[in-house]
C-alpha cells in the first residue's frame, strides 16, 4: 500500500506516530510560513502541517498544491496547539507534520466545489460523475448502498434463501412498461429484450425447486423517467414455494426492521406494519401508497353535506357522489393566493374545485366558534352544528381550514389525496427520522381501461385470483379481488408481489380475459403454461426497489442521488453520451437499417 493509515481514521490516541497518508487536496490554506492542507480519502479528512523548519523541501511543495491533487505525505501526528481544535472534524485534536511529500497526480481546476455541499446543475455532476462522487455525501449514500445490499444477503441467508442470477437476454415480459430491445446478430430480425424484472425466471425456479430465491436483480423499463423512476434499477426478487400471503408479509417485516435498525438506528420503523386494504387505503389517504408520518386522513362529510341547503353539496348528493375533506391546521389564515394554488393541484386531477372552510383565525376550541368566525362559499348554507360537526369528523380546531371536495367519489379520494400530500410537505407535517411502512392488500386482480373497455392486469397477469372470488371471473371481473400486496414506505412504493397463479387451467383462463388470442399466448408464455403442468408448487413472491429504498434511508429525494451512475431525466448517460450513433458496419451485422429520415 501507498500509504500506512486512513486520514479519517487518525486521532489522539496516534499522537507521536509516524504515518504516511494518500489521497486528495481538500483545501489548502497558506498562512505565509505555515501552509496547511485538508487531505481527503474515503475515511474522512485530516489537516497536513507543512513548516519550512521541519523541511524546508515539503513547504515548496505545498507551495504548488492545489484542490483535488493527489498527494502521498509522511509525516508524525501530533496534538493541535491548544485552541486550534476543530470539533467538528473527527481528526480535530490532531495534525500530521508534514516530513515528506510527494505530488502523485495534479488536478485540473474541478467544474464544480468538490469540498461543499452545494446545489450544482445536474448535468454538470453527471458529466463529472467521477467527481461528484468524490463529495462526501455521494460517498456516503454509496457506503449506505452497499451496506444495505449486504445485509439483504446475510439476511436472507440465515432464513434459508440462495441467490441465483437469471438473463438478461431474454424476452418481452409483460410489467407494464416498453421493454429494451437487443437486435440479434446470429437470428436476422430477431430481438431479444432486457427484463423489466425476473418475474417468470423466478416463478419457473420455483418450479425447478429452489423454494427459496432471492436475488440483487437489475431491471429495465423504457418509461419516463422521474425522481423514483429509472430506466435501468435495482431489485431485490424474491419467490417463496409452499407460502401464504402472511409468510412474504412476516418476512417483509423482519427484513425492513432490522434494516432500519441497522443502517439508521437513530429512526426506527414503526412496528408493526399495519396493513390496509387498497379501498381502505383510497378512502382514508386517497392514494394507495399514503406517507403514514403524519394523520391528516381523509373524512367523509356525505351524510352531514346531505342535510345542508347548499346547492353544489346537494347536486352532488343527488347524482351518487361524495363529499369528503381534510383539516388543514392551523391555515385558518391562507391567503386567497393560498388557496386559489391548492384550488390548482385539485383541478389539475379532475375535481370541480375546492370549498374552504376558515374556522375562525385563532387557535382553540371549537367550543368557541361562532357563525360569523367561519370564513367559506359554504357558511351561509350551513348550520353552526353542522359545521362543528364536519370540523370534528375532520379532527379540526379553531384556526384550522377545512379542504372539502364534492364529486365522484374517485376523483374526490385522488385529489384529496394529492392535497393531503401537498399539506404535509408544506405543513412539514413528516416526522423526521421515522419509517413508517405500511402494507396494501386486496387490491383488485384487474382494472379496466377507460379507452379501450379492455381488461388489464392491476400487477402483472400472474397474480392469483382470491379463491373465494374466482368465481367472479366469469361474471363480474372487476369484483375479483387479488392475492397481490404492496409495501409502502413513507408515500413510496417500495415493494410488490403477488401468490400466483400455478395451474395452466386458470392461468390460460387469467390471459384469455386480459385479451391474448390463443396464438399469442402460446408465443409468449407458452413455456410457462407447460412448466406448470409438470409438478408446480404453490409460490408467491415480492420484489422491492433498493434506489427507492437507500433514497429514504439516506434523506436523499431521487434515486439519482443513489446510483453510481444514473440516466439523465431525458434517460441518456453523459458520460458516454450514451445512447449514440452506431456504424454502418454494425447495423449491417445485426440486419438492421434506420429509416431514412433518421
Ligand atoms: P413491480 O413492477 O411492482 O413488481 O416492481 C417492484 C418494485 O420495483 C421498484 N421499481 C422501480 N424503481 C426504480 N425505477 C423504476 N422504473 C421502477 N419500477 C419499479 C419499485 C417497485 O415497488 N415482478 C414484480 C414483483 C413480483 O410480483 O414479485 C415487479 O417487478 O420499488
Amino acid at each position: 500500500m501507498l500509504k500506512s493509515h486512513s486520514c479519517g481514521e487518525l486521532n489522539k490516541k496516534y499522537a507521536g506516530k509516524k504515518v504516511t497518508l494518500a489521497g486528495w487536496v481538500d483545501r489548502r490554506r497558506d498562512h505565509g510560513r505555515l501552509i496547511f492542507i485538508d487531505l481527503r480519502d474515503r475515511e474522512g479528512i485530516v489537516q497536513v502541517a507543512f513548516n519550512p523548519e521541519v523541511s524546508d523541501q515539503c513547504h515548496k511543495t505545498a507551495n504548488e498544491l492545489r484542490n483535488e491533487y493527489v498527494v502521498r505525505v509522511s509525516g508524525e501526528v501530533t496534538f493541535r496547539p491548544p485552541g486550534t481544535e476543530n470539533p467538528k472534524l473527527a481528526t480535530g485534536d490532531i495534525e500530521i507534520i508534514a516530513q515528506d511529500v510527494e505530488i502523485l497526480n495534479p488536478s485540473e481546476t474541478p467544474p464544480f466545489y468538490i469540498n461543499e455541499d452545494i446545489e450544482v446543475e445536474e448535468g454538470l455532476r453527471l458529466k463529472y460523475r467521477y467527481l461528484d462522487l468524490r463529495r462526501a455525501r455521494m460517498q456516503a449514500n454509496l457506503l449506505l448502498r452497499h451496506r444495505v445490499v449486504k445485509f439483504i444477503r446475510n439476511f436472507l441467508e440465515a432464513k434459508g434463501f440462495i441467490e441465483i442470477e437469471t438473463p438478461i437476454l431474454i424476452k418481452s415480459t409483460p410489467e407494464g412498461a416498453r421493454d429494451y430491445l437487443v437486435p440479434s446478430r446470429r437470428h436476422a430480425g430477431r430481438f431479444y429484450a432486457l427484463p423489466q424484472s425476473p418475474q417468470q425466471l423466478k416463478q419457473l425456479l420455483m418450479v425447478a425447486g429452489v423454494e427459496k430465491y432471492f436475488q440483487i436483480a437489475r431491471c429495465f423499463r423504457d418509461e419516463d423517467t422521474r425522481a423514483d423512476r429509472q430506466p435501468e434499477f435495482t431489485q431485490l426478487d424474491l419467490e417463496m414455494s409452499f407460502i401464504e400471503q402472511d409468510d412474504i408479509l412476516d418476512l417483509f417485516e423482519g427484513l425492513f426492521t432490522s434494516m432500519v435498525e441497522t443502517a439508521k438506528p437513530e429512526g426506527p420503523a414503526i412496528k408493526p406494519f399495519p396493513r390496509l386494504t387498497y379501498a381502505d387505503a383510497m378512502e382514508r389517504y386517497g392514494t394507495d401508497k399514503p406517507d403514514l408520518r403524519f394523520g391528516l386522513e381523509i373524512g367523509d362529510l356525505t351524510d352531514i353535506a346531505a342535510q345542508s341547503d347548499f346547492s353544489i353539496f346537494r347536486s352532488v348528493v343527488d347524482k351518487g357522489g361524495k363529499i369528503k375533506g381534510i383539516c388543514a391546521p392551523g391555515c385558518a389564515t391562507y391567503t386567497r393566493k393560498q388557496l386559489d394554488e391548492l384550488n390548482r393541484v385539485v383541478r389539475e386531477l379532475g375535481a370541480e374545485g375546492l370549498i374552504t372552510m376558515a374556522l375562525g383565525t385563532t387557535t382553540g376550541s371549537l367550543d368557541n366558534l361562532t357563525l360569523d368566525m367561519v370564513r367559506s362559499v359554504a357558511a351561509k348554507f350551513l348550520s353552526l352544528g353542522q359545521i362543528k360537526e364536519m370540523a370534528e369528523r375532520l379532527g379540526a380546531e379553531m384556526g384550522d381550514q377545512l379542504l372539502i371536495i364534492a364529486g365522484k367519489p374517485e376523483i374526490v379520494n385522488v385529489a384529496l389525496g394529492e392535497l393531503r400530500g401537498e399539506m404535509g410537505h408544506r405543513l412539514k407535517l413528516a416526522k423526521p427520522n421515522l419509517f413508517a411502512f405500511t402494507f396494501i392488500v386486496n387490491f383488485p386482480l384487474l382494472k379496466r381501461d377507460e379507452a379501450t373497455g379492455q381488461w388489464g392486469p392491476m400487477h402483472h397477469p400472474f397474480t392469483a385470483p382470491r379463491d373465494e372470488d374466482v368465481p367472479l371471473l366469469d361474471t363480474t371481473p372487476e369484483k375479483v379481488r387479488g392475492k397481490h400486496y404492496d409495501m409502502v414506505c413513507n408515500g413510496y412504493e417500495i415493494a410488490g408481489g403477488s401468490l400466483r397463479i400455478y395451474t395452466s387451467h386458470l392461468q390460460r383462463k387469467i390471459f384469455k380475459l386480459l385479451g391474448y388470442s390463443d396464438e399469442e399466448v402460446k408465443e409468449n408464455f407458452g413455456h410457462l403454461l407447460e412448466a406448470f403442468d409438470y409438478g408446480a408448487p404453490p409460490h408467491g413472491g415480492v420484489a422491492a426497489g433498493i434506489d427507492r429504498m437507500v433514497m429514504i434511508l439516506a434523506g436523499e429525494e431521487t434515486i439519482r442521488e443513489v446510483i453510481a451512475f444514473p440516466k439523465s431525466q431525458t434517460a441518456t448517460d453523459l458520460i458516454f453520451n450514451a445512447p449514440s450513433p452506431v456504424t454502418e458496419e454494425q447495423l449491417a451485422e445485426l440486419h438492421l437499417r434506420l429509416r431514412e429520415e433518421l
